[in-house]
């Protein structure tokens, strides 16, 4: 372990007084009731690093842990869902990429283990599998990058939205969190719960977000430098020295060559990015590769340069994907540590803010 990871632990936060917690848990209760956790807290599914250990840790702590199935063969889905049901007996969710070729297949592991929830990422779901992962009788949670889309969401059935904004980590939309929560809360969160993501490091994000009508949120990079996270040293201290304008979008570099951007922090491997690109829209410039096979090409390349980073611990050529709120994480600390200071944080916040308002 490094200096950097040992610095001294956080200073407690200012206890709030009772009502500030009663009127958190108030606020949360939507979320709370639809997850089954104790606090609508959901840790966003990042590939390599959301395992067994950092899930169960997750809903151990009275949070939602979710496993990224990322790009894991229905066996290894398997034996991960297993191995996490060993270290914890509280809910947890599995993220599913809906452009995965066995998409059929893992949803059909998750009802066998009868997982209980479902995120669907990385586009809009396709046809039938909505109606196959609730016929197992677990609940569907979608991402919606605008509201028209979200509508159709809920038209389509879904059980609820996660609304994520350009400031996390990974994959990434055009739209900040703020502009996204504004938008969309006042149509959709009475419609059904809604989760926000994107950015929020400290607790009063959280209860600002919860007061707009949100029934929770879903925090990615707060997570990484957990104890409990698998990831490597050397990727867990470049995450404590960043700072959030180090969390860069990535550059589409072919106009032929749409590419989802991601958020990573800047190094070599953000050059090599381009040079990809350059290789891949050569490959269907000549003709030997169609646009669907290039884009899963863009997304392979993504997968093995984050894995470099987060197992191998090459934070100079892998992928450091990470959100603006990197900035805010200050050391390696436990789950538990992570969700006191955010729990604190939003009960001092909601407290401070006095007694005026009424909840439901
Ligand atoms: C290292 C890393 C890997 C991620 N991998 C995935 C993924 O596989 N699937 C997914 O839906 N989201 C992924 N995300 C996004 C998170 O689930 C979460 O929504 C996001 O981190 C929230 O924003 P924040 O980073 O600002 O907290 C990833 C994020 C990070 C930082």
């Amino acid at each position: 372990m490094t200096d950097t990871i040992d610095a001294p632990a956080a200073a407690i936060p200012t206890p709030a007084d009772a009502g500030g917690e009663r009127r958190l848990r108030a606020l949360m209760k939507r979320g709370t009731d639809f997850l089954g956790s104790d606090w609508a807290i959901l840790g966003g599914a990042m590939s390599w690093v959301s395992e067994r250990n950092l899930v169960s840790a997750i809903s151990n702590a009275g949070g939602f842990g979710v496993i990224a199935c990322g790009a894991m063969t229905p066996d290894l889905l398997d034996r991960e869902i297993a191995a996490t049901r060993a270290l914890t007996d509280r809910p947890f969710g599995v993220n599913l990429i809906t452009m995965h070729p066995a998409l059929s297949d893992l949803i059909d592991v998750c009802a066998r283990h009868g997982v209980g929830h479902v995120v669907l990422a990385g586009g809009l779901p396709p046809a039938g599998s909505l109606d196959r992962i609730k016929a197992s009788g677990a609940k569907v949670i979608c991402f919606a990058p605008a509201l028209a889309l979200a509508k159709k969401l809920v038209r389509s059935g879904v059980d609820a939205l996660v609304i994520e904004g350009m400031e996390a980590g990974g994959h990434i939309g055009p739209v900040s969190t703020s502009v996204l929560a504004q938008e969309m809360l006042p149509d959709v969160a009475d419609l059904l719960p809604v989760f926000v993501a994107g950015g929020i490091g400290r607790g009063e994000a959280i209860a600002g977000y919860l007061e707009m009508g949100a029934a929770g949120v879903q925090l990615g990079t707060r997570f990484v430098c957990a104890t409990e996270s698998i990831a490597h040293p050397a990727f867990k201290k470049a995450f404590i020295r960043a700072s959030a304008r180090d969390a860069v979008a990535s550059v589409q570099v072919d106009d032929r060559l749409p590419v989802i951007p991601v958020r990573a922090l800047k190094n070599a491997g953000t050059e090599a990015f381009t040079a990809k690109q350059r290789e891949v829209a050569g490959l269907i410039d000549s003709k030997a590769v169609e646009m669907a096979e290039a884009q899963l090409q863009i997304e392979h390349y993504w997968a093995g340069a984050l894995r470099r980073a987060v197992i191998d611990g090459d934070v100079e050529h892998g992928s450091l994907m990470a959100g603006q709120s990197v900035g805010m994480v200050k050391r390696e600390e436990p789950v538990t540590a992570i969700m006191s200071e955010l729990i604190g944080e939003a009960a001092a916040a909601l407290s401070r803010r006095g007694t005026g308002a009424t909840v439901g």
